[in-house]
């Protein structure tokens, strides 16, 4: 690593802010920059952000602008439209891509030139618009895609089977939305699946994965957006890149034929590393979760195609 590393954070709203206090507890970069329209609340969330870094190792927080953006290894995007209530992620498509595009116009226009994670909803299509506006390669475009989902289904098995949630490996796959693909049949625990693990007991896996897909409404509902578990993904992407970890995790990337699926962002298992995503993995999944990731990719074409 490199003696001064940096990470630019995109949006000083709920989710910039908790990535960018996330990632200064960590410790990975001693730079972090937090860049928003509104300069009052990017000044106010670094400052709260710096008035912490006593606890954690050294780092250099401020808010700046673009120009700053321009030596970042990794600039975050979190801006973009919100969702209220029951409505969906999808609905806010053309509100935030406009945000995105201009967003990306600015950071490339600053000469940015390192690893772009996009966290802003709806974060599969908000990632091929940061892909199509960047002009970055498609590997260096990773959006935080189904790594939330994934963590919020490792809680739900874990909580089943009363293990931690970091024993059981499980992914969601496809869209981060109503059309996710809850993958049971890549559920391992000690490397057992889950009927091995699970033997004569049962529980409702349906039941379970409609509350893993229902999990942001639910917390929308009671606090007005989410925060905590996507400004996570966040930081375990950065992380993953910036120690180039070579780790596996399911974040949106770009596919190109895998499953039969092209040209569209959703997620699948992806190495990852220095450069970005270095690998997708086409792990055997079952007919019907093959089947329902064909429409997921569908799903998210027609997402693309009502954007303005
Ligand atoms: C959620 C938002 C990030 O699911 O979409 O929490």
């Amino acid at each position: 690593m490199s003696v001064s590393s940096r990470v630019a954070i995109v949006g000083a709203g709920n989710v910039g802010a908790t990535a960018a206090y996330a990632l200064m507890l960590r410790g990975l970069f001693s730079e972090i920059v937090i860049i928003d329209k509104d300069a009052d609340r990017a000044v106010a969330e670094a400052t709260d952000i710096a008035d912490a870094n006593a606890i954690a190792r050294p780092a250099r927080i401020w808010a700046g602008d673009y120009a700053d953006a321009r030596s970042a290894d990794i600039l975050v995007l979190t801006a973009g439209a919100a969702t209220h209530g029951d409505e969906t992620r999808t609905s806010i498509a053309t509100k935030s891509a406009a945000i995105v595009r201009a967003c990306i116009a600015d950071a490339m226009g600053a000469g940015f030139d390192g690893v772009l994670v996009v966290s802003s909803n709806p974060v599969d299509a908000m990632t091929q618009v940061a892909q199509a506006a960047s002009d970055l390669p498609p590997e260096r475009v990773i959006g935080t895609g189904t790594l939330l989902d994934s963590n919020r289904f490792r809680k739900r098995i874990a909580q089943q089977l009363g293990v931690a949630p970091g024993a059981v490996d499980a992914m969601v796959l496809g869209e981060h939305g109503d059309s996710e693909v809850v993958a049971y049949s890549t559920v391992r625990i000690g490397g057992l699946t889950l009927d091995a693990y699970l033997g004569k007991q049962t529980f409702d896996r349906a039941a379970i994965a409609h509350d893993v897909m229902r999990a942001g409404y639910a917390i929308n509902h009671g606090k007005g957006y989410t925060s905590f578990g996507v400004a996570s993904a966040i930081v375990r992407i950065c992380e993953a890149v910036q120690r180039d970890e070579r780790v596996v995790l399911p974040v949106g990337t770009r596919v190109t034929g895998q499953y039969g699926i092209d040209d569209v962002y959703l997620s699948l298992p992806c190495l990852i590393g220095a450069t970005g995503v270095l690998r997708v993995l086409t792990p055997d999944l079952s007919a019907d979760e093959r089947t329902a990731l064909l429409a997921s990719a569908d799903t998210l074409r027609e997402t693309l195609a009502g954007i303005d």
